[in-house]
């Protein structure tokens, strides 16, 4: 637009067809707005001509000034309606955008579950805290003395050796089984004695039935009673209890250098394919004169089996490596 020297009342009207032809152009907010102050700015085109109204007479100002402010009045309502044009334009736009179908089915939440390893767990505890039996823990991180020494195994027994353990220096090691915890317990307590702990064992092993890590459950009974037909007769208990369906159930002599005598109970669902669970015996006397219990007046009975297992046996998995796998399709069966 060419700025004119003097006010013609035609050019002020040609300004009201040229900003309606700018308004109609405006496609969006900031150019309307940069057409807003083109015409109605400081320096704008309106200002311009009211700038030039300062040759006038009084009579022709006031006939000008009349012109100019309607001229004004109509460029901005013609800004206004532009305006709520445009931005309903731009709400509609969104609400397009962001429409939600509520027609879609939800997202589910899925149920988290137990591992099967712990529904044993739960399931092995409970039966024997109704026989007053206290849940005690021990610590992973075990020294020789508490996993083998006190435990009457010599300083050359095999088990000891870097191929079956786990050493993590001359004297500690990740424990190869619970029945360390027997010492700490007849160290710190007076029969009668009757606990259980469970927790994870580390030996060098792997296979079907084997992994580097395990859990354990131990127990350990001492008063002035128990026998080993008492010992027989809690843990035939327990396993009718815990196998709901048909299994059979042998016990057969062993060693183990803590307990005399000692036995181990196989387990079978099929012919021929016995199990090993859990090692057991009466608690060695020497054992308890070392622990300062007298051995003349108390008896007691230790037992340890693997969670594992007992698992793998009752709910009939084959691969014992499957607990570890975390492959949610398999641990989504149990209940
Ligand atoms: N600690 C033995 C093992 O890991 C199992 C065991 C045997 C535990 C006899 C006992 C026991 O408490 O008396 O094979």
């Amino acid at each position: 637009m060419v700025i004119q020297q003097k006010i013609k009342k035609s050019n002020l009207q040609d300004l009201i067809k040229q900003a309606e032809q700018s308004i109609q152009q405006s496609h969006n907010l900031s150019a309307l707005e940069s057409v807003r102050i083109a015409f109605l700015g400081k320096n704008g085109y309106i200002n311009q001509q009211i700038v030039l109204m300062r040759n006038l007479n009084s009579i022709q100002k006031a006939e000008i000034g009349n012109i100019i402010n309607n001229v004004k009045k109509t460029i901005k309502k013609l800004l206004y309606i532009r305006k709520n044009i445009l931005e309903s334009i731009l709400i509609q736009e969104r609400l397009l955008k962001e429409k939600i179908d509520i027609s879609l089915p939800g997202r589910k939440k899925t149920k988290g579950r137990l591992h099967p390893l712990t529904l044993t767990n739960i399931k092995i505890k409970n039966f024997f805290e109704k026989l007053n039996f206290t849940i005690v823990e021990g610590p992973e991180i075990e020294d020789d003395y508490h996993n083998f020494s006190a435990l009457n195994i010599p300083v050359h027994h095999p088990s000891r050796t870097e191929q079956d353990t786990f050493w993590l220096d001359d004297t500690r090691l990740l424990r190869t089984q619970t029945s360390g915890i027997q010492i700490r317990v007849m160290k710190s307590q007076k029969p009668p004695i009757r606990i259980i702990t469970y927790g994870r064992v580390y030996r060098k092993d792997y296979d079907k039935t084997h992994t580097p890590m395990f859990h354990q459950i131990e127990g350990l009974m001492i008063d002035n009673y128990s026998k080993f037909t008492d010992l027989k007769g809690i843990l035939y208990d327990f396993l009718n209890y815990f196998f709901t369906k048909n299994i059979k159930i042998r016990f057969r002599p062993s060693y183990f250098p803590f307990t005399e005598p000692s036995a181990e109970i196989d387990i079978t669902r099929e012919k021929d394919h016995w199990l090993e669970i859990l090692g057991c015996g009466m608690v060695h006397p020497s054992i308890l004169q070392n622990m300062n219990i007298d051995s003349e007046k108390f008896s007691g009975f230790a037992f340890g089996m693997g969670v594992e297992r007992l698992t793998m046996l009752n709910y009939n998995v084959t691969d014992l490596r499957t607990f570890f796998k975390n492959d949610i399709r398999f641990l989504q069966q149990f209940k």
